[in-house]
């Protein structure tokens, strides 16, 4: 499909999908096990409806910023931290962060990106955010940490989630196997990497605990957001251990198969901190009206993974910038169905759930989880 047809986040997957080969697509679409939660973090979605109400005033532009910690964005969305990037073109990160920034929004880079990242920092303006993997030590840590800060990193953003390596079944039945083209460029620069990139694309990591996060907090003065946490008590001890946000996540499930789907573990959290950190969600997200639907539940903002891949695969930045456009578009249409003139008013008023085939009206404080039971048995009708 070419990029002027593309109409749906799906279209682009389509066009990406015909770009690369069947082993590379696997390990990028694929997740652990046998992929049922990479399925259910984008169901979960579906099991949530919208109720349009009529508008006081007419809505022509909604308003879709939303304010962060560190910047106020155009709307609530950042891109995920995602790595081989150059598995789907040469401009790997660069195109990224230059797509991000041309959008106005925030690129979370990977410790294993291809480039190294005060390139891509460059490349995307002094926009970026970085992603710390923990690598053999903490002076490691420290020199990464360092690396972000001086190339001019906004925050810091810690993965929790992925310290042991993760059954990949598809990608391993499917034969896949890092290609020599690919680098490091970061974890080289800090001599983490001095040889090849693993064929499975991961160096061994820490396994990182909460004295580990308490001392990173302790390193740096950059905002800190918790990557991985689906559980409220864990979201509350990273509030005490100072974090600045967490980001609901299973790691688009890809660590482990049959982790409750993002979107499940939201309003729990959200319950647990939302008043005290700001809660970012990923994971399943493939359309401006899945956005909106997670920051009616609490989110402040989501990340987008796989989606913004499948442009990047089928036209680098340019496609990455279709992509955005398009969620923007998206989410400034679902606003104005449902007679919402701000984002930033957006509550779970505005959502149903579907529960045992009947529609249930979720109240102002669903997360208290008070379903309002409510109309009819829909299959019935
Ligand atoms: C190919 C791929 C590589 C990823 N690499 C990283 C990474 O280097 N660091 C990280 O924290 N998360 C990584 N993730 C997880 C994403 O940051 C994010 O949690 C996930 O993709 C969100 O789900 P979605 O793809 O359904 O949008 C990766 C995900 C994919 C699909």
């Amino acid at each position: 499909v070419d990029i002027v047809e593309w109409l749906t986040l799906a279209d682009v997957e389509h066009a990406a999908r015909d770009a690369v080969d069947p082993a590379t697509w696997t390990y990028i679409a694929g997740g652990a096990g046998s992929s049922r939660t990479v399925d259910a973090n984008a169901a979960a979605f579906d099991d949530l409806w919208f109720v349009p109400r009529l508008p006081a005033e007419p809505l022509q532009h909604p308003d879709t910023s939303v304010s962060l910690a560190t910047s106020t964005l155009p709307m609530p969305v950042l891109l995920a931290p995602t790595s081989p990037q150059r598995l789907l073109h040469v401009d790997a990160e660069l195109a990224t962060a230059r797509a991000a920034h041309g959008a106005g929004i925030v690129s979370i880079v990977s410790s294993d990106s291809h480039y190294a990242f005060p390139e891509i920092a460059e490349a995307g303006s002094g926009h970026c955010w970085f992603q710390l993997y923990p690598y053999r030590s903490r002076e490691d840590m420290a020199a990464a940490i360092e690396l972000a800060e001086c190339a001019g990193a906004k925050a810091l953003v810690v993965t929790v989630d992925a310290s042991y390596p993760a059954r990949r079944l598809a990608a391993k039945r499917a034969g896949f196997c890092t290609p020599a083209y690919v680098d490091f460029g970061t974890l080289r620069r800090l001599g983490i990497l001095t040889g090849d990139v693993p064929p499975d694309a991961r160096l061994e990591r820490l396994a990182l605990t909460w004295s580990d996060l308490e001392w990173i907090r302790r390193r740096t003065r950059l905002p800190l957001y918790v990557k991985g946490v689906l559980h409220p008590d864990d979201s509350r001890r990273c509030v005490e251990a100072g974090a600045t946000g967490v980001i609901v996540s299973n790691h688009g499930g890809r660590q482990l198969d049959g982790s409750i789907p993002a979107l499940c573990a939201l309003e729990a959290i959200v319950d647990s901190v939302g008043e005290r950190c700001e809660v970012l969600l990923d994971g399943g997200v493939r359309s401006g009206l899945d956005v909106v639907k997670a920051v009616a539940l609490g989110a402040d903002a989501v990340c987008l993974g796989r989606p913004y891949l499948w442009g990047l695969c089928a036209d680098g930045e340019r496609g990455i910038r279709a992509v955005l456009r398009l969620v923007r578009q998206e989410i400034a249409d679902t606003l104005r169905q449902l007679g919402v003139a701000r984002l930033s008013t957006l509550d779970p008023t505005v959502l149903a759930r579907s529960d045992d085939h009947r529609i249930r009206l979720i109240s102002r404080a669903p997360h208290a989880a008070s379903l309002i039971a409510a109309q009819t048995d829909w299959k019935s009708r």
